[in-house]
């Protein structure tokens, strides 16, 4: 497995994004409900941030809770929003320590009003922190937020405040929750699946994809940077020939 002494510091992703699964599975091979799994899945989100922190990624977007996943039964989707504010509200001294701020994108009007409220107090509070950018995708697609971009914008149009034929994907991106963000230039899911699920969908075009059969609870910080290195050797050509993208870094 990967150390962090075997990381180039020089060629760091910008923005890593984490589809976080298989806490279910893991939980079910040991006899134990989803629940369980849910609840030791929040060592490997410390974890992550520790590792994407001591590296100096500037962003780590998690994906915490899906919009589908509101479809879950009544007792897991408490347990979630339950395991939400505890986490925040124990973690949230470390977060300051760390010089971490925390973000959210997603529906948050549809969290219940006591998540909303702990989430806003821990976003106001880590709000001067300038290391790490933690963002928490909570109810949270990404046809949701592209359907929601374009309500928006109809609106704008509507109301002169944009011409139609003047937009571009930058003015675009504007509309989108991740307006402050720049877009993932990797993404990670563990539990060896290979879907996206509706996450980041716009912004993810021209990611490098690292699938892991590690489920969510066993990830650690050396699987995180496993996944870096392998980012490390990719060559990102974004829709160039090898030959340009060649000459660009020797001038
Ligand atoms: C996917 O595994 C995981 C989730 C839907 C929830 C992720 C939540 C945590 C890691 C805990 C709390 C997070 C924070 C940020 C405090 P799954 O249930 O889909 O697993 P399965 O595919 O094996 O069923």
């Amino acid at each position: 497995m990967a150390t962090i002494e075997s990381i180039n510091k020089e060629k760091l992703p910008i923005h890593v994004a984490v589809i976080m699964d298989g806490n279910g599975r893991w939980a079910q091979r040991k006899g134990n409900s989803r629940i369980f799994g849910h609840q030791n899945g929040v060592l490997a989100v410390r974890q992550t941030v520790e590792a994407a922190s001591e590296l100096g990624i500037q962003y780590l977007t998690l994906y915490a809770f899906s919009t589908e996943n509101w479809n879950r039964p009544r007792e897991e989707v408490n347990a979630l929003m339950s395991l939400l504010i505890n986490t925040i509200e124990k973690e949230l001294d470390s977060l300051l320590e760390n010089n971490v701020s925390l973000h959210i994108i997603g529906d948050t009007e549809s969290l219940p009003e006591d998540v909303q409220k702990q989430l806003s107090a821990a976003i106001e509070k880590t709000r001067n922190n300038n290391g790490l950018n933690l963002v928490l995708a909570l109810s949270y697609s990404g046809r949701w937020e592209i359907l929601n971009a374009m309500r928006k914008l109809a609106l704008d149009v509507k109301n002169n405040k944009i011409q139609a034929n003047e937009l571009g994907c930058d003015s675009f991106s504007q509309y989108l929750t991740t307006a402050d963000l720049p877009d993932p230039e990797l993404l990670i899911r563990t539990s060896g699946e290979y879907r996206i699920s509706n996450f980041l969908l716009w912004q993810i075009a021209y990611a490098e994809l690292y699938f892991t059969d590690i489920l969510w609870p066993d990830f650690r910080k050396e699987h995180f940077f496993d996944a870096i290195v392998d980012f490390q050797k990719r060559e990102r050509r974004f829709g160039k020939i090898s030959e340009q993208i060649n000459s660009e870094s020797v001038n």
